[in-house]
């Protein structure tokens, strides 16, 4: 029945190395220069290994530790101690240009063996120039929207004199709950992995070190995203078959694309913390993947080992990070480094040099390969160039345009016609807020450069349309606090108003207006990291706003500014289009959208439940013995999605058609082409995704029902027609599976489907055999 691709599994059934050939990835061992590799593995490694000779173990557990600069006076003077010393190979948070390249001076000039620091910072969706935030580039279901966005940011970062990004997030969410389904791609490991893919090579560029880009750092490895309950930092418990399929595949992606760097999670898998695990940092990431850059903690995760309960002293921590396959520590703030021990344990014998060196020398290549040796310092005034480069807004802005989902537009009440408004009601809390445009995860903005809605619309609208404006309602203050509330960046710069009174204001403005845009949603610091919550309602009184100002029965826009499903309690706005946080152009993205300018042309990249009590409820699901009932799971409502995965309309209207396999019967190892029409039947130039999905009838494993496994955004002129081609390969029709315990392609048959979304009807059946047929 099935072919097994390997049975060279040593480690839990793992079979990877011969899956790596199997899908193409680059030889990992190869010393030639290559595109990937300027420099010579051979060259890079004897520098390192001629600094190594020369270093005490002292030093070498100093390059191997990261330090944490927030700014705060006793801190920095400790770090710069550190750094002065010669015992501190990296800092992030750093991101002044000035600071940074004081700093370097020091580390070059006045530590013995002038070793430079490599500078780090979560670079997510901008440094400077804020793109909108990943999920929302997820929903662009464009990767080449990843790409141009992180290519900016790489310019910015490299510029300021930053060589290392803690991005991209490629951690699979499928519970809504957990706030950092921001920083992801969604649910589903193949648009995760083309995203993973297009923001490392948008970082990188063509080879570590390439000018005007930074080493990409994939986190969090690996799991992070299925905590349980949605609660961030909780433990992750995830069957082999769920971390082969679908935890694990976007990790792959982003390493075979070449990343630098990846992040250890902060969490337990399976018992066993991420940062302490040789199964997943060793085993997995380097003996069966190949992986051959260097591996981070989260903050403080090495020495969480012994908060967790794996290790039993600080020490012992140190040693089982380094042993699992750590390579650096980013050390916790204000607290003790468990790498700072490793001397000790060197000289006990706990640890051998072998194996910190093996470390140290990672580092030390990764800096090579930046060119840090030859190029440490900054030059400020390009970086005063490079930050304020007027292109770098318009790409953020062209992203923006292209992430905005549309859920709903009854009696095309959108795109509004600017000929025929004369006045427009801007009401929400979020709707002038420029902090919360920009989302979270970011530090050295400008708000000055910040266009909100409100403005946006301002702008679009001209002196000929009266617009006015209500915040309507405040939003609440979180119950705990964020970890983010003491830095300045994370400050809101939203009006607080008495609900009792602007509630009604608002109310009559949108009563007096011939249109109502309602921009809701969570404030910024209500989604992130640290940022879980129990319920997706509105928060605050913005669901009474919602409902008095539907009641008016004017036509009402609903913008939402969220990156998480919300439940708007069955309310039937006019226009429903999830914005997300938008980012720096975010404003005059809206007002493009709205005015018709541009055609919303975004999908969504999770399921959006009905009702929080589904969750989690990822479209690729298994059959069960009982489908036909699949919709009737809870006695008191339907189990469909409100909204299904990748789902969107726009301003025109598409008919899929033709749908074909270039050869119904394929023999196991071929690729096939797949080719679908898709024609434009409405009256405006617009954009679809089409998408591909399979369904394995039977085989080694039970398989889900739906599985996406291509897409392609196209844009199309009222009538055209476009004929897209995806191709099926042995890696789309290949999985792990529990049976064997290894990666297999079995002889099967397929459903096949094309459309606009996760419930494409066009459909067409293909089979593979051992033999041709
Ligand atoms: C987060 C990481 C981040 C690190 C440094 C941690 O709390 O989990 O994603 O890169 O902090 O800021």
């Amino acid at each position: 029945m099935s072919t097994l691709l390997t049975r060279r599994s040593r480690h839990a059934g793992v079979a990877l190395a011969a899956v790596l050939a199997f899908f193409g990835a680059a030889d990992v061992q190869s010393a030639q220069p290559t595109a990937l590799n300027p420099l010579p593995d051979a060259e890079v490694r004897a520098r390192a290994d001629t600094l190594l000779a020369k270093m005490t173990p002292e030093e070498k557990a100093g390059q191997i530790t990261q330090y944490f600069n927030f700014g705060d006076p006793k801190e920095a003077k400790r770090v710069q101690d550190e750094v002065a010393a010669g015992r501190a190979g990296s800092l992030l948070f750093v991101h002044d240009p000035v600071e940074l390249d004081r700093l370097q001076h020091i580390a070059v000039e006045k530590t013995r063996l002038k070793i430079p620091l490599l500078f780090a910072f979560d670079v997510i969706h901008g440094l400077r120039t804020i793109m909108p935030v990943p999920i929302a580039v997820a929903a662009s279901w464009d990767p080449k929207v990843a790409e141009d966005g992180q290519t900016v940011a790489a310019a910015e970062a490299r510029a300021a004199g930053l060589h290392w990004t803690f991005a991209p997030m490629v951690d699979i969410a499928r519970d809504p709950r957990w706030g950092r389904i921001i920083e992801g791609a969604g649910e589903d490991p193949y648009l995760g992995s083309a995203m993973a893919v297009a923001q490392v090579r948008g970082f990188q560029g063509a080879y570590i070190g390439s000018p005007g880009h930074v080493i990409s750092g994939p986190k969090h490895f690996a799991g992070y995203g299925a905590a349980f309950g949605g609660r961030d930092y909780d433990e992750v418990d995830l069957s082999d078959n769920e971390l082969w399929n679908t935890y694990l595949p976007p990790f792959k992606a982003a390493i075979d694309a070449g990343a630098g760097n990846i992040m250890s999670a902060y969490m337990g898998l399976n018992g066993v913390p991420a940062t302490g695990n040789h199964w997943l940092l060793t085993d997995v990431l380097r003996t069966e993947w190949g992986f051959k850059g260097f591996v981070v903690t989260d903050a403080g995760a090495a020495h969480d080992l012994l908060t967790h309960g794996l290790a039993g002293s600080e020490a012992d921590a140190g040693v089982r990070a380094l042993q699992a396959g750590v390579d650096m520590e980013m050390s916790p703030p204000f607290g003790t480094s468990a790498f700072k021990t490793l001397p000790l344990s060197l000289k006990e014998g706990r640890i051998t040099t072998i194996e910190i060196d093996n470390a140290v020398r990672r580092v030390l290549e990764a800096k090579i390969r930046m060119g840090l040796f030859e190029k440490p310092y900054v030059d400020l005034k390009q970086a005063q160039r490079v930050l304020t480069d007027p292109q770098h807004r318009e790409v953020s802005r062209a992203a923006a345009e292209r992430t905005a989902v549309l859920l709903r537009n009854e009696g095309d009440l959108l795109p509004l016609d600017l000929n025929k408004l004369k006045s427009i009601a801007v009401i929400g809390p979020l709707a002038d807020s420029a902090r919360d445009t920009l989302g979270p995860w970011v530090f050295a903005f400008d708000l000055n450069e910040t266009v909100t809605v409100l403005a946006g619309i301002k702008a679009k609208a001209g002196s000929n349309v009266r617009v006015d404006y209500s915040p309507g309602v405040s939003l609440p203050v979180r119950l705990n606090p964020s970890i983010f509330d003491t830095l300045p960046a994370a400050a809101a710069t939203r009006m607080q108003v008495d609900d009792a009174s602007e509630l009604p204001r608002a109310v009559a403005l949108a009563q007096a207006s011939d249109v109502t845009v309602l921009v809701l949603g969570e404030a910024q610091i209500m989604i992130g990291e640290n940022a879980s919550r129990s319920s997706l309602d509105l928060p605050g009184r913005q669901q009474e706003l919602l409902d008095a100002v539907i009641a008016t029965g004017k036509p009402v826009v609903v913008l939402l500014m969220s990156a998480r499903p919300l439940d708007l309690k069955n309310s039937k706005p006019g226009a429903l289009m999830v914005i997300w946080y938008p980012g720096t152009q975010g404003g005059a993205a809206v007002a493009n959208l709205l005015f018709g300018e541009v055609s919303p042309g975004g999908k969504l990249p999770y399921t959006w439940p009905r009702n929080i009590g589904q969750i989690p409820l990822p479209y690729a699901h298994l059959g069960s013995h009982q489908p036909k009932t699949t919709e009737q799971r809870y006695w008191n409502e339907p189990n469909s999605p409100l909204y299904p995965f990748g789902f969107g309309i726009g301003y025109s209207t598409f008919e899929f058609s033709n749908l074909k396999v270039d050869r119904q019967t394929l023999v196991l190892g071929e690729s096939v082409p797949v080719s679908v029409e898709v024609r434009n039947t409405g009256s405006r130039v617009a954009d679809e995704v089409a998408q591909l999905y399979i369904h394995q009838r039977f085989g080694s494993s039970a398989r889900p029902v739906r599985e996406l496994k291509g897409f392609q955004r196209v844009t199309l002129k009222p009538g055209e027609t476009r004929t897209v081609q995806f191709t099926l390969t042995p890696a789309e029709l290949s999985y792990w599976t529990a049976a064997k315990r290894a990666w297999v392609q079995d002889e099967t048959t397929f459903d096949v489907y094309v459309g606009n979304s996760s419930q494409a009807a066009l459909t067409t059946t293909l089979e593979v055999s051992k033999v041709r047929r």
